[in-house]
């Protein structure tokens, strides 16, 4: 992290001088809990020590300068009134937060930002919503406003919906944004409560196996299964109308209407309806140390997205498949929207080093391809890098 910071703050002054905030902005795993969020559920995630380290300064002018240091690209708009997208992908990131900003009645000003990062880009651990979050929090620190956490992952899903146009959920924004060190994050996405779980065991390691498929695909299916969700809640609403979404929905009602829906909104459904109660019940186990209990949790989840709600592809269940079989492991599973990306572990510490050389020499075997294998911890949300965090990283 530290040669990270470095390589950022030079690359800064190379570009614009000095005198430039330093923030750092989390990737995210998450422990269970997939799908939910726009359904307004239940997830369990938790910030990881993976991130983007962004320098950012105010430089008096109606532009914004960007500079990506892992693409080596830079880019430049105007701030004007109306901002448009850009035909690259990486920019809208930021640009959709200075237009949510403005919409939200705020000022920017001209800004020069240079970032770089170590979160594995398109790996399912939000990389870009470590951007947004990083961008959003380094302005709001620039101008000095204070926008409270929930109000803050708000602008920075929107910022997704609207200038990537993937119409994610809210939980990679909140947990990037409002993550703390050594706990797991419990988020209620309909009323926006969450509550810290502490999960900051030494005798256990997350360990990310990264199969680096990467789909364009996942993104319109993803818009895909969110739309089949909302077809299920429509149909159940002509029978109860208070139902606003899956939320609402028991197991019991859903299988006494399954004849009136198309076979797959039904397992799309059910897969939805059952994993809410299963965060609900694995936040119990985290509570009572219930780690074999959880993991259980985690194959049923994997299972579900799966068969269920079909977004998980051979790579990752090749995965999952051989760690369940390996020394140490409580649980596996896909994680993040799926279609490629990676499989999120829990690993008795002692095991981790052959877990991590089997299931790399199995797969290898198997599938004739490499994967990464990323040790991580759980650690804080967006914030400014301090002085101290420089010299101890
Ligand atoms: C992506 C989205 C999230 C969430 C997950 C699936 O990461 O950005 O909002 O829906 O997929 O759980």
């Amino acid at each position: 992290m530290e040669q990270l910071i470095q390589q950022v703050e030079e690359e800064f002054q190379h570009r614009f001088g000095d005198g430039y905030k330093l923030i750092r902005s989390p990737g995210r795993v998450n422990l269970i809990g997939e799908h939910t969020d726009y359904n307004d559920g239940f997830v369990l995630p938790a910030a990881v020590d993976k991130s983007i380290v962004l320098a950012m300064n105010a430089n008096n002018s109606d532009s914004c300068h960007f500079y990506a240091m892992d693409k080596e690209e830079s880019f430049e708009a105007e701030i004007s009134k109306n901002i448009q997208k850009s035909d690259q992908r990486w920019p809208n990131y930021l640009l959709g937060i200075v237009d949510q900003l403005q919409k939200h009645g705020y000022e920017v000003g001209g800004f020069d930002c240079v970032f770089g990062g170590n979160v594995p880009i398109g790996a399912g651990m939000s990389s870009s919503a470590a951007l947004e979050g990083g961008v959003l929090f380094g302005l709001a620190e620039l101008n000095d406003w204070d926008i409270p956490p929930v109000k803050m992952a708000h602008i920075a899903q929107k910022a997704e919906n609207e200038f990537v146009g993937v119409q994610c959920g809210i939980m990679d924004q909140f947990a990037s944004l409002n993550g703390k060190e050594g706990y797991a994050l419990k988020l209620d996405c309909r009323s926006l409560d969450y509550e810290y779980f502490p999960f900051n065991r030494n005798d256990i390691q997350i360990v990310l196996c990264d199969t680096q498929v990467r789909r364009e695909l996942a993104s319109s299916e993803y818009n895909v299964r969110r739309e089949q969700c909302e077809q299920g809640v429509e149909i159940l609403q002509q029978w109860n109308s208070k139902i606003e979404s899956l939320r609402d929905v028991e197991l019991s009602m859903l299988f006494q209407h399954e004849n009136d829906m198309d076979p797959t909104i039904f397992k799309r459904c059910k897969y939805v309806v059952e994993e809410n109660k299963r965060v609900i019940q694995a936040c119990s186990d985290l509570h009572q140390g219930a780690m074999d209990s959880f993991g259980q949790r985690m194959y049923q989840s994997h299972a579900g997205l799966r068969h269920e709600y079909e977004v998980s592809c051979e790579e990752l269940d090749v995965l999952v498949n051989i760690a369940r079989n390996l020394k140490g492991i409580f649980g596996a599973r896909m994680m993040g929207g799926g279609f490629g990306g990676c499989t999120i572990n829990l690993v008795q510490e002692d095991y981790v080093d052959s877990f991590t050389n089997q299931i790399k020499e199995k797969y290898q075997q198997q599938m004739d391809k490499e994967i990464k294998v990323y040790r991580t911890n759980v650690s804080s949300g967006t914030h400014l890098i301090s002085g101290q965090e420089v010299a101890s990283s």
